[in-house]
């Protein structure tokens, strides 16, 4: 493994649209206990909420000093200003998230967020100082054509070009494929491994050598420990996050892993 021995892993939880905040509430405190009793050494966990549970997340983040940090799901391109129903990084910021997620795949398709928007989007989150996790992943058209390569290196060079080197080193890439997400058919190992190297070649190219990687879709407790061995950091978890069991079972796979590399 190419990883460097002071290398963490990283997992975050997208609640995508589910839990409202009492929900939310009662996850956090769930995962909290067990990783204050039973902490991490190797690996930084993340949670992405949705906006309307942000406050309360973060309060008891705070309250019960839970190691756990917040990351929101989108993101307005915009500072502010007339923008109905769309929330501000600075929003987001007072609120103590400090990473963002961009260019989801749902929002890519479901709400049509252009590679464009995508490129805007991420310059607003690393110009205000936060990290984003750029997500990139072809649907099935594009893999059964085996043109999958192409398709993530041009979503990967048309978000990151426009970004400083200082910018770059804020960012986080996270490959998935839309075929993989809420699915159950999670990509193989074979697949995430090439991917994988594929996505470090891009990003090398790019200056961004080391840049964090993580793999999602249908990640869970039973394919963790296999897949976090392809070449990636961590991962971004959608259906699995929403159960403290689950969610953290995936995370100590992704600390067992780091701490063999010690
Ligand atoms: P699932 O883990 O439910 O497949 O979702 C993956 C995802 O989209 C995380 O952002």
């Amino acid at each position: 493994m190419e990883r460097m021995s002071d290398a963490r892993g990283l997992v975050v939880g997208n609640w995508k649209m589910n839990l409202d905040f009492v929900e939310a509430v009662h996850l956090i405190q769930q995962i909290g206990v067990v990783l204050r009793h039973q902490p991490v050494g190797h690996t930084d966990v993340v949670v992405a909420p949705p906006f309307v549970d942000l406050r309360s997340v973060s309060s008891v983040l705070e309250a019960d000093r839970v190691p756990v940090t917040m990351a929101a799901q989108h993101v307005n391109a915009y500072d502010a200003g007339a923008h109905t129903g769309e929330i501000s990084l600075a929003q987001l910021t007072r609120l103590g998230v400090t990473q963002v997620i961009v260019g989801h795949s749902e929002r890519r398709t479901l709400y049509a967020m252009s590679d464009d928007v995508v490129r805007a989007t991420l310059l607003t989150v690393v110009r205000g100082g936060l990290r984003a996790i750029l997500c990139v992943g072809e649907d099935l058209e594009v893999r059964n054509a085996m043109e999958h390569d192409a398709f993530v290196a041009g979503q990967l060079r048309h978000a990151l070009e426009p970004l400083t080197p200082v910018q770059r080193s804020l960012v986080t890439i996270a490959y998935e494929p839309r075929w993989a997400i809420g699915t159950g058919r999670s990509a193989t190992s074979d697949e995430v491994r090439a991917i994988s190297a594929h996505v470090r070649l891009v990003a090398t190219e790019l200056g961004m050598e080391g840049a964090p990687l993580l793999y999602g879709g249908s990640v869970s407790p039973e394919n963790a420990a296999e897949l976090i061995g392809q070449g990636v950091n961590g991962f971004l978890v959608g259906g699995a996050s929403l159960k403290a069991d689950s969610f953290l079972a995936i995370v100590r796979a992704v600390d067992d892993c780091y701490a063999e590399l010690r």
